[in-house]
């Protein structure tokens, strides 16, 4: 698909750009034209993605979870046409042994930071512009050992809804991206504990866990002028495995542990 000259002259911001599908989504979005802030708690992370890029994007720091933060990024913009949110992170435990502090630290993130952006963003964005998150097919179906991930991605595609509801009539389009099983940074540690990535790929359809790619072409298309009709919609993204089952990540962990 070729959105260059939809998005040509688009002012964007995107979200945990130093890394994986943030990066992937950046990259996509300045081949396609747009001048991009990106965005990262890893703001050395984010100056490095600029310097890939080159002119005319800049690097800032934001952390999500922190109002005045994000406050602060959106006052740095100015009027935007486009804003992706990628931050997000999971930990792995069981509910019975979970410290509360450990289950809200990714409620924090992946729902109280998607709210305080969208807030943000709702703000910010002119008419005709968009907002995309990153939810997950965690938000639909869950995995043991993934407690606040899975419920956090659930609300995050709730509130995508909700938000949609709330900026259409001022022409802003709200939608999220669902993705599955991606190699990034982030999934790394869950890659590396043997038996995940295989029964991830056995409960596909198309074989194969995804790429950060996969994911950022879907972004693109959100933003693009293309999709101008299309709002409140969480697109499943993972080679087919919502048609399936979750690995079983939790007892691929014990496995390991035992031995
Ligand atoms: N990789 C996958 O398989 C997968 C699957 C489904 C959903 N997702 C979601 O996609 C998004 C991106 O994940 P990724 O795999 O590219 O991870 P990643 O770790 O490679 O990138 C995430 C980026 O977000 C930044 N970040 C994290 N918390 C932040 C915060 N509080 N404030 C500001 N920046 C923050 C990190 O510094 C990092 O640069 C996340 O929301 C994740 O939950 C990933």
């Amino acid at each position: 698909m070729d959105n260059s000259n939809e998005h040509a002259g688009r002012k964007a911001l995107v979200i945990g750009a130093a890394s994986g599908i943030g990066w992937a989504s950046a990259r996509a979005l300045a081949t396609d034209g747009c001048q991009i802030t990106l965005a990262d708690r890893n703001i050395d992370g984010a100056r490095e993605r600029v310097a890939e890029l080159g002119d005319p994007h800049t690097a800032a720091p934001v952390e999500v979870t922190d109002e005045a933060s994000v406050q602060a990024l959106f006052d740095q913009t100015g009027p935007l046409d486009v804003v992706v949110n990628c931050a997000g992170f999971s930990n792995v435990g069981l509910i019975t042994d979970m410290p509360v502090e450990d289950f809200r630290a990714v409620i924090d993130v992946c729902l109280n930071g998607a709210f305080i952006v969208a807030k943000h963003a709702g703000r910010t964005l002119r008419k005709g512009g968009v907002l995309v998150s990153i939810s997950s097919l965690n938000g639909r179906q869950p995995a043991a050992g993934m407690s606040a991930y899975c419920a956090a991605k659930a609300g995050l595609s709730m509130l995508t809804q909700v938000a949609a509801l709330e900026l259409g009539p001022r022409g802003i389009r709200v939608n999220a991206v669902a993705p599955g099983f991606v190699h990034t940074p982030l999934t790394a540690p869950a890659a590396a504990v043997p038996g995940v990535v295989e029964e991830y790929v056995e409960n596909t359809a198309l074989g194969r866990a995804g790429t950060p790619k996969d994911i950022a072409e879907a972004v693109r298309y959100l933003c693009s002028p293309s999709a101008s009709w299309l709002t409140g919609e969480v697109l499943d993204i993972n080679g087919g495995a919502h048609m399936k089952r979750y690995p079983d990540v939790m007892g691929h962990v014990m496995k390991l542990a035992a031995q």
